[in-house]
C-alpha cells in the first residue's frame, strides 16, 4: 500500500512538469522501472521521486538535449530510436535492483551526452520563408510540446497588383519560396472585385498549372486572380493578384502627352516649335501639308525681300 502511495506521488510530480523529448519517447512504466531501485546515498532510503528530479534536470530542463532534438519532420522517430536505445537497456538492468543516486547519475548524463551527439547529427528543417504558406517542411521538433513547431504564417500572401494594356499578354505565377510536397493541386480562382474574402471567388482551373496565363487581355479581365495549393486535401498556401488591364487608347494617349511633354523646351527660352508636336504634321491630310508649305516659303520669300530692301 505505501509501495502504491509513492508511486501515485511519483506519477503526479512527474505529470507536473512540461513535456520533454525524454517524456514524448519512454513510457511513464518504464520510468517507474528505470527508478524502482534509486536509493539516496546521504540517507540510504530508497527514492523514486528524487530519480524523477534527476532525469528532469538530466533531460527534460537540459536546454542542449533541447536544442538538439530540433530535427526536420520526419525524424522524430529516430530520435526515438536513438533515445531509447540509450534508456531501455538501463531500464532492464536497474528494475528490482538498488543503485546509489551517483550511479544513477553517471549513466543517465552519459545518456543524454550520446542523444545530444547523436540528434545534433540529424537533419535540420530548411528553415521558414515569410510571410506566407503552410511550410511543413521548415518545421522543427519541440521536445517542449511532442510536436513538430509551425511556421506560423497565415495561409493567405498579400495581394500582389499587376497591370497589363489591352490585347497584350500577361502571366501570373502561383510561386512560393519554400519546398512544396510532389502531390500538389492547384485551383484558380477569379473575382471581379479588388478582394481577398473567398466567398467573392469563382472556380476557373484545377490541375498542375503554376502558370496562369491571359494572351491577350480584355478590360473585363480585370480583377483578382487566387491561386490556392493543395496537398492531401489540405490548403497549403493562397496567392493573389489584383489584375487591371488598360485601355489601349489610354495608354496611346498616355504615350502622346509624355512624346510631348518631352519635345517643349524648359522653361524660359524662346519656343520655336510648333505647338503640335511635328510627328502629328505627318497625319495631315495632303492639301493642309501643301499649304504650309507654301505659306512657309511665302514667309520665306517676304524675309528675303524684306532684308534685301534694307540692305540696300
Ligand atoms: C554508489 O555505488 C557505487 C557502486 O556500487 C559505489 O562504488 C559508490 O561508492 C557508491 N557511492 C556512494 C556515495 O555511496
Amino acid at each position: 500500500m505505501a509501495g502504491f502511495v509513492v508511486r501515485l506521488i511519483s506519477l503526479m510530480s512527474f505529470f507536473g512538469v512540461v513535456l520533454s523529448c525524454y517524456q514524448c519517447f519512454i513510457d511513464t512504466d518504464e520510468s517507474i522501472n528505470l527508478c524502482w531501485g534509486h536509493t539516496v546515498s546521504e540517507y540510504n532510503i530508497r527514492n523514486i521521486d528524487s530519480c524523477f528530479k534527476t532525469l528532469d534536470r538530466i533531460f527534460n530542463n537540459n536546454p542542449r538535449v533541447i536544442e538538439a532534438a530540433k530535427v526536420g519532420r520526419g525524424h522524430d522517430s529516430v530520435l526515438k530510436e536513438i533515445l531509447r536505445a540509450e534508456i531501455m537497456p538501463i531500464v532492464e538492468e536497474f528494475h528490482q535492483h538498488m543503485h546509489n543516486d551517483t550511479v544513477y547519475e553517471v549513466r543517465l548524463q552519459a545518456a543524454a551526452e550520446t542523444f545530444i551527439v547523436m540528434a545534433s547529427g540529424l537533419p535540420r528543417a530548411s528553415g521558414c520563408f515569410p510571410p506566407c504558406g503552410f511550410q511543413s517542411l521548415g518545421t522543427v521538433y519541440n521536445c517542449m510540446t511532442c510536436q513538430y513547431d509551425s511556421c506560423e504564417f497565415p495561409l493567405d500572401c498579400p495581394l500582389q497588383e499587376i497591370t497589363v494594356a489591352e490585347n497584350n499578354r500577361t502571366q501570373m505565377w502561383c510561386h512560393v519560396p519554400f519546398v512544396l510536397p510532389s502531390d500538389i493541386q492547384i485551383v484558380w480562382r477569379y473575382a471581379e472585385a479588388e478582394t481577398m474574402l473567398m466567398d467573392q471567388f469563382k472556380e476557373v482551373t484545377v490541375g498542375m498549372d503554376k502558370l496562369f496565363s491571359i494572351p491577350s487581355a480584355r478590360l473585363e479581365h480585370t480583377g483578382t486572380y487566387q491561386c490556392e495549393i493543395f496537398s492531401q486535401e489540405r490548403s497549403l498556401v493562397r496567392i493573389y493578384y489584383h489584375l487591371t488591364v488598360y485601355p489601349s487608347e489610354v495608354v496611346g494617349q498616355a504615350k502622346l502627352q509624355d512624346l510631348f511633354n518631352k519635345a517643349l523646351l524648359p522653361a524660359g527660352q524662346f519656343h520655336l516649335l510648333p505647338s503640335m508636336p511635328l510627328f502629328s504634321l505627318l497625319r495631315l491630310p495632303i492639301p493642309a501639308l501643301l499649304t504650309i508649305c507654301l505659306t512657309s516659303l511665302l514667309t520665306l520669300l517676304f524675309l528675303a525681300l524684306w532684308v534685301l530692301y534694307w540692305w540696300c
